[in-house]
């Protein structure tokens, strides 16, 4: 018995185990339920008493280098992947990068061109009272606009509500600064609208704002006919139509020459190759007045446009709704755009 156990722990040290096969083959061989160790503990059984005292530490002393080399023999043998070089702390997956909102790209862009003209950029609340939304910008108590069906209230009387323009902001600024002033408003304007592919409930608005010693109807159109040409390209044309607003007179509203190219063309202009992009006009007296200018020293004119408009044109976009879901099929149209 002695022999054998020494005889063991000789192969046992000799034994090469250089792969997972032959690690598991040698554990079975040795610790499995029919292996080496077994057999020779039913031999130690049968042994008289006073030999085991000698045999059970010697038994002992094998079955534990049997587990220790099957123990490091496993660790040597672990089939790692090869090693790449490439940091194995570093978190998985790409992280995605988002892009500028469209809406976001053409308000830039709008507001950029008229800050080379000399224009400075306003902000103003979202929630106004009505003397800045309508009152201060000469609506007669019986505008329709002034009605449920087309603004957000937020409490009534005093009325509190969502402007539905930014040309509110203009009756602040007014309020506050003294002429001369040149300033671009931009901005998210409410109205009570059912969403469709062509109205929201929720836009956007860049509104304009000159006012010194005699600006005159001239000033404005060369304005925006410069507008025009470094938004949508140096040979477009523009051309005014009479209009109405309360807040201007007199009013006009301005279209761009679109062309009549394509069927596109012809069906986005109604077949006349001209674009409505914004309403204008010199500030009516009445709303100088209400905002403390005095009309016979100043006069100003005034302009206002939709980006969601300008946006769907610029990029033919055909569905207003795709500004307001966050799809990222949509979003991801825009990248690289700034
Ligand atoms: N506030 C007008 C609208 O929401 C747009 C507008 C028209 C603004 C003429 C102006 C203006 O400043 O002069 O439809």
């Amino acid at each position: 018995m002695k022999d054998r156990i020494n005889g063991m722990l000789a192969e046992v040290a000799q034994a090469e185990l250089t792969s997972p096969e032959a690690v598991e083959a040698f554990r079975v061989a040795y610790l499995g339920r029919k292996g080496k160790i077994k057999d020779l503990m039913a031999a130690f059984k049968e042994v008289p008493g006073d030999q085991k005292r000698e045999l059970g530490p010697m038994l002992n002393t094998l079955k534990q280098a049997v587990e220790q080399k099957v123990q490091d023999a496993q660790q040597a043998t672990v089939v790692r992947p090869q090693a790449s070089g490439e940091d194995a702390t570093r978190p998985s997956g790409g992280v995605p990068l988002g892009t500028h909102h469209p809406l976001q790209v053409v308000r830039r862009e709008i507001v950029d061109i008229f800050q080379n003209m000399g224009f400075a950029v306003a902000e103003g609340p979202e929630i106004e009272d009505d003397w800045h939304v309508f009152s201060g910008l000469n609506f007669p108590p019986e505008h329709p606009a002034r009605d449920m069906q087309d603004t957000f209230f937020v409490e009534r009387d005093p009325d509190i509500l969502l402007r539905t323009h930014t040309s509110s902001v203009q009756v602040r600024e007014m309020e506050h600064r003294d002429p001369p002033m040149r300033l671009i408003m931009p901005g998210r304007v409410f109205r009570n609208e059912a969403i469709s592919a062509r109205a929201h409930c929720m836009f956007h608005q860049i509104e304009g704002l000159y006012i010194d010693k005699g600006v005159s109807f001239a000033d404005l159109k060369q304005t925006l006919l410069h507008f025009a040409r470094c938004f949508f390209g140096p040979d477009t044309d523009i051309r005014l139509r009479p209009s109405y607003f309360p807040f201007t007179e007199p009013s006009a509203e301005v279209d761009v020459y679109w062309g009549l190219k394509t069927e596109v063309d012809k069906r986005i202009t109604k077949g006349t190759g001209w674009l409505e992009i914004l309403g204008c006009g010199m500030v009516d007296p009445n709303v100088l007045k209400a905002s403390g200018i005095d009309p016979e020293v100043y006069s100003g004119f005034a302009f206002g446009m939709g980006i969601e408009r300008i946006t769907m044109l610029r990029y033919q976009i055909g569905d207003l709704r795709h500004f307001f879901e966050n799809d990222r099929r949509f979003l991801d149209q825009f990248a690289g755009e700034r």
